[in-house]
């Protein structure tokens, strides 16, 4: 039987296993996934044994994305730009860091009709996934990536990685037509950004990464003010689709069924 693990630290939230599952059930696929807690020096020997054949593939979350990358052999072109590897899968007997976190941003927003052409995006955070947000923004065609973080060095050193992203100093709030949370605050119900929106007329789109809990408060404010908004839930699917095809060589159907099991 095959094997694969999602690799993190915390791990327990991870609902990664729920889906990939469901997928190999439903594809008639030998096969198990299974979330792991690891700290960086499990690293090493997780790789070897992908190489060893032992695993047959890795998703890596937070914070392993970027460290990763000392253990792999060669990186796509996503994940060297991104300095971000969310999937590891061996070919040729070389590790091959990927990462479809850009897939799925991209999909979801196209999923929300929201056209983002010539745009303005604000980013609220500078942590893991922010490369692979800015990385999806520019292949969609925005006019212009602003980024603002509480630890401003954060920021500017994805300023290094992207030079034609602007930092905006946090507690500041320019212009936007979409603005993304990407920060960890919402994750526990009672959280709440310490940012005015009070000012900001419908029309934007207000999108948050966080998918559980369903709303957060940054998603209630767009709303309030008459906005659309979009969790991290499709997000999530499609970058666990992107990885399961890699994989296994099949797209697995995203349906109701599949939405179900993230509520
Ligand atoms: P990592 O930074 O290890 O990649 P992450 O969960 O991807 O972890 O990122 C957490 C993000 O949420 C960071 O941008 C963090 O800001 P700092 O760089 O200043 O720590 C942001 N964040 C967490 N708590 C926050 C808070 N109370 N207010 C504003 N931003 C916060």
């Amino acid at each position: 039987m095959k094997k694969f693990f999602v690799i993190g630290n915390p791990i327990n939230h991870s609902l990664s296993p729920e889906l990939h599952n469901y997928w190999l059930k439903e594809n008639n696929i030998n096969a198990i996934y299974e979330k792991k807690l690891m700290v960086t020096n499990d690293l090493k020997k997780l790789c070897d044994d992908i190489k060893e054949r032992k695993i047959d593939g890795v998703n890596v979350t937070v914070p392993f994305k970027n460290i990763i990358i000392n253990n792999l052999d060669n990186l796509t072109l996503e994940a060297k730009k991104t300095q971000s590897v969310n999937t590891i899968f061996l070919k040729n007997d070389q590790l091959i860091g990927h990462n479809t976190d850009i897939d799925g941003f991209e999909l979801a927003v196209k999923d929300s009709k929201f056209e983002l052409k010539d745009k303005k995006v604000l980013i609220l955070g500078a942590g893991g996934v922010v490369s692979s947000i800015i990385f999806a923004l520019n292949k969609m065609g925005v006019n212009e990536i602003m980024v603002s973080n509480r630890t401003k060095e954060k920021a500017e050193n994805l300023n290094k990685l992207f030079k034609d992203i602007k930092i905006i100093n946090w507690g500041e709030i320019p212009r936007f037509d979409m603005i993304i949370n990407a920060t960890s605050v919402g994750l526990s119900e009672n959280d709440k950004i310490d940012l005015d929106f009070s000012k900001i007329q419908g029309e934007k789109l207000f999108y948050d990464i966080i998918y559980n809990p369903k709303e957060t408060e940054f998603l209630r404010t767009g709303k309030r003010l008459g906005n659309k908004t979009e969790n991290g839930k499709k997000m999530f699917i499609y970058q666990a689709a992107a990885a399961f095809k890699i994989w296994h060589g099949t797209q697995p159907e995203i349906n109701e069924e599949v939405s179900k099991i993230l509520d």
